[in-house]
């Protein structure tokens, strides 16, 4: 029956198996260490209902809680959330605002779940230059998980993959100019280190929602390697099932890594 999913576009939600079925077929073959999503479609979820955008952001939020735990039942390592990109504050105001505010939402809702499932969350992007409100949240998030050594959650926060890479530019011409790296020790192991993935695995896989079948700058550098999984389902529809199995279709491909 799994043989019958899409390779390219999943088609969510049809292997006919129940979860825990999936749950069985997963843990027959390795598990990836990290996933990363492109959260998409909350806006149209919500006009297909008849209400405003920010529903769907409010629909998202859980199923971020969703997903993390969904994650955490099969030893996933690292999930790393796109919640918002250095290009969303195109956004009308109204829209900006109501997204600045869910993680101080998810901080209230949410922590203690995290920190109880010794889960450690990590900020990816500027968050200097979101709310003082947000940054308090994020910060308040990242202190009281830091110790902890369970699943990594990176919410990829006022990100945006090629300032990222320019950051780690200009940092590395700083240390060669200062001398604490020579120019021939530049290679894609120091790359890493400079970028806000450092330490963390690439990506195995990366999962986009709501049918757009684009990288809108995330993990650029990251995901040179990663298995690309795009659904038509819409991210506040996007069940634990329907991840297990985007899990699944992943364990099913080949990977190369250019070899043959
Ligand atoms: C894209 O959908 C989604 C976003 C820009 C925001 C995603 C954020 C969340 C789901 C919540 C994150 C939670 C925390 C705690 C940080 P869209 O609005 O572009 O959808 P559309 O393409 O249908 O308009």
């Amino acid at each position: 029956m799994l043989k019958s999913f899409k390779r390219w576009m999943g088609s969510g939600g049809n292997s006919g198996l129940t979860q825990s079925e999936l749950l069985e077929e997963i843990r027959k073959h390795p598990i990836p260490e990290h996933i990363g999503i492109i959260m998409d479609g909350n806006g149209r979820w919500a006009k297909k209902r008849g209400l405003i955008r920010t529903a769907g952001h409010a629909a998202g939020m859980k199923r971020v809680r969703d997903i993390i735990r969904a994650a955490d039942e099969i030893g996933i390592k690292v999930l790393t959330f796109y919640s918002f990109s250095t290009e969303n504050w195109k956004r009308p105001k109204e829209e900006v605002d109501y997204l600045m505010k869910l993680p101080v939402k998810f901080l209230k809702t949410d922590l203690q779940e995290l920190i109880d499932r010794n889960a450690k969350v990590q900020i990816l992007g500027e968050k200097e230059k979101t709310p003082s409100f947000t940054q308090k949240a994020l910060e308040e998030f990242e202190d009281k998980t830091k110790n902890n050594t369970g699943l990594i959650i990176n919410f990829a926060i006022n990100y945006g993959s090629r300032d990222e890479i320019l950051r780690a530019i200009h940092h590395i011409i700083d240390d060669v100019k200062k001398g604490n790296i020579d120019k021939d020790d530049i290679n894609e192991e120091l790359m890493n280190r400079y970028l806000l993935t450092c330490g963390l695995p690439d990506p195995d896989l990366i999962i986009r929602t709501s049918g757009e079948i684009r990288i809108s700058n995330f993990l650029l550098w990251q995901l040179a390697y990663s298995e690309l999984f795009f659904t038509d389902t819409l991210w506040p529809d996007f069940t634990d099932i329907l991840f297990y199995e985007a899990i699944n279709d992943f364990q099913h491909r080949s990977r190369r890594y250019g070899a043959v």
